[in-house]
C-alpha cells in the first residue's frame, strides 16, 4: 500500500511544479523590461498582428486641410517664395504677413465628422489597423494637449479627434495609432514661448533646439499614455540624430509601456537617421522594397500622387486606380510588406467619394482573396513576372496572377514542385475545377471560363 500511496502524491507534485516553472516562465517573459540600448531594442519581437494584418489606413487630417492645396506642408510652403503654394496663399488669402496659417483654425471645423463612419469605412475596405496624423509637422495635436492652447480641442473642431477615432476604430476590431511627425516641426503657433525647433518659417534648417526636443517630447508621451497606440510611427526623423531625439530612451520606454498596458506593439524606424536600420518595420515612402526582405517592413503611400492631406489641385483621373493599389498591395505582401495607404479627408470631416470608392473596391476584392493575403508568409521568392507568391503554412501557396490569364499559365518556379506533393489547385472566388499540370519548365494551370472578381486572380496550390 505504501509505496502507492506516495505515487499518487508524486504526481500531483510533479504537475504543481510544472505549473509553477511555466508561470513564473511566463511572468519573466511578460516583465520584460526594456533597456535604452540598441541590443536590448532589437530583443523585441514583432506582434503577430501586424505582421498578419497586411493592410492599414494612413489619414493626414489636420489645419492644412482647409487651404487644401497641394500639400499638407502648407504652412512651410506659404512662406517659401519659389513654391506655388506661396502664389496660391498670397491670391487667395494674401500676404502671409496679413493671413498666417493659424487663420485657418475656424475653418478646420470637423462639423460633418461621424468617426464611426470613417472606422466602418476602414473595415470594409479591409483594413486591420488605422494611423491618424495624430500631430503633423505643423505642431498642431490632435487631442487636448496641456502644453499648448493650440490644438483640436480649445481651437477648430474643439473635439478629440484622436480619442474619438480610437474608440471608434477599436469598437470595429482594428487597431489604432496617432503617428506624430513633430521630430520635424515648422510652424510656430502664437503661444510658444521663443522661437523654438530649427525649422520654423523664415529660419533655415538649423541645429534643433533642445527647449523644443523636450516640448515635442512632452507632448509625444502625454499622446502615448492617453491613448495607448499600438505603433509608434513617427516621421521627421532626418533633421536630427536618434541621440538628439533620445530615441533609444522613447522606445524602451514606449515598450516597458506597452507591457503595461498588454498590448503588442511595433515601433518604426523613422527614429533619427536611421531608417532601414533599426526599428520593428521599416518605412519605404511611397515606394517598395524591390526585393523579398525579411527585416519586416511597411509601404506608406497615398492615392493622391502629390499629397497626403486633402488637395483641390489634384485632378481626378491622377489618383491611383483601384488596380494600381490592389496589385501594389499584393506585390508589397509576396515581398513580406505591409500596406499602410493614406487618405486626405477634408476639413469638415468628410471623406471625398473618390477615395470612399478606392477603399471599397479594394475591400471587395479582399472579401474574395483575403485568405491569400492576411497572415500569409513569403515563400522561398516573391515572384515571377505579373504572379505574385504567398505562403500559408506549409501546406498551401498562392500564386496571385496580377493580370488576367487568357492562355494557359505557366508558372516556371513551380517546376520543383512535384506533381505527387500537389493535392489541389483551385481559384479564389471560383467553383470551377482547374486543369494544370507540372513538368520540369514549371506549373501549367488552364484559367477557368469566367472571372472570379477584378484586379488580381489568386490560384491556390495545396499540397500535401
Ligand atoms: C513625408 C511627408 C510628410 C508625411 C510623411 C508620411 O515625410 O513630407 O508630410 O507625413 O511623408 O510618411
Amino acid at each position: 500500500m505504501k509505496p502507492k500511496k506516495r505515487t499518487t502524491l508524486l504526481i500531483p507534485f510533479i504537475l504543481f511544479l510544472v505549473v509553477v516553472f511555466l508561470f513564473t516562465n511566463c511572468r519573466q517573459e511578460e516583465e520584460k523590461t526594456y533597456e535604452p540600448t540598441w541590443e536590448s531594442i532589437e530583443s523585441h519581437p514583432l506582434p503577430q498582428w501586424y505582421d498578419d494584418a497586411k493592410f492599414g489606413i494612413f489619414i493626414h487630417w489636420g489645419v492644412y486641410s482647409v487651404p487644401a492645396y497641394r500639400t499638407e506642408w502648407y504652412a512651410h510652403r506659404m512662406h517659401d517664395t519659389s513654391s506655388p503654394v506661396y502664389d496660391h496663399h498670397k491670391e487667395t488669402y494674401g500676404d502671409t504677413t496679413e493671413f498666417e496659417y493659424h487663420e485657418f483654425l475656424p475653418d478646420f471645423t470637423a462639423e460633418n465628422w461621424d468617426p464611426n463612419q470613417w472606422a466602418k469605412l476602414f473595415k470594409e475596405a479591409g483594413a486591420r489597423y488605422v494611423v491618424l496624423t495624430a500631430e503633423h509637422h505643423d505642431g498642431f495635436p490632435l487631442w487636448d494637449s496641456q502644453f499648448t492652447q493650440y490644438d483640436a480641442v480649445n481651437k477648430g473642431p474643439e473635439r478629440d479627434l484622436v480619442g474619438d477615432l480610437a474608440n471608434a476604430v477599436r469598437k470595429q476590431q482594428m487597431k489604432f495609432s496617432g503617428s506624430y511627425h513633430a521630430l520635424l516641426n515648422y510652424y510656430k503657433w502664437p503661444d510658444w514661448p521663443k522661437d523654438i525647433s530649427g525649422r520654423i518659417p523664415g529660419h533655415e534648417y538649423g541645429e534643433l533646439d533642445p527647449d523644443y526636443l523636450e516640448y515635442m517630447r512632452d507632448k509625444l508621451y502625454e499622446m502615448l499614455e492617453l491613448y495607448k497606440p499600438a505603433l509608434l510611427w513617427l516621421d521627421g526623423d532626418w533633421v536630427g540624430t536618434a541621440e538628439q531625439y533620445k530615441s533609444k530612451q522613447l522606445v524602451a520606454d514606449y515598450y516597458n509601456m506597452a507591457n503595461e498596458w498588454g498590448k503588442e506593439v511595433a515601433v518604426n524606424d523613422r527614429l533619427g537617421k536611421l531608417r532601414g536600420k533599426r526599428g520593428d518595420f521599416y518605412t519605404p515612402e511611397r515606394s517598395k522594397m524591390d526585393t523579398l526582405t525579411k527585416h519586416k517592413w511597411e509601404t506608406c503611400t497615398s492615392i493622391d500622387p502629390h499629397s497626403w492631406g486633402y488637395s483641390q489641385a489634384t485632378r481626378e483621373e491622377e489618383y491611383k486606380t483601384s488596380n494600381e493599389i490592389i496589385d501594389m498591395l499584393v506585390d508589397i505582401v509576396s515581398k513580406n510588406g505591409n500596406l499602410l495607404l493614406n487618405v486626405g479627408p477634408k476639413a469638415d470631416g468628410t471623406i471625398p467619394q473618390l477615395m470612399k470608392d478606392r477603399l471599397r473596391d479594394v475591400g471587395e476584392w479582399l472579401n474574395t482573396n483575403g485568405e491569400a493575403i492576411y497572415a500569409t508568409t513569403y515563400w522561398e521568392t516573391f515572384g515571377e513576372d505579373d504572379i505574385r507568391f504567398t505562403r500559408k503554412g506549409d501546406n498551401t501557396l498562392y500564386a496571385i496572377a496580377l493580370t488576367w490569364p487568357e492562355e494557359p499559365m505557366t508558372i516556371e518556379t513551380f517546376g520543383d514542385l512535384s506533381e505527387s506533393e500537389i493535392v489541389s489547385v483551385s481559384l479564389l472566388g471560383s467553383d470551377e475545377s482547374i486543369d494544370w499540370s507540372v513538368s520540369s519548365g514549371g506549373m501549367t494551370i488552364q484559367p477557368p471560363s469566367e472571372k472570379p472578381c477584378e484586379h488580381a486572380f489568386a490560384f491556390k496550390v495545396s499540397l500535401e
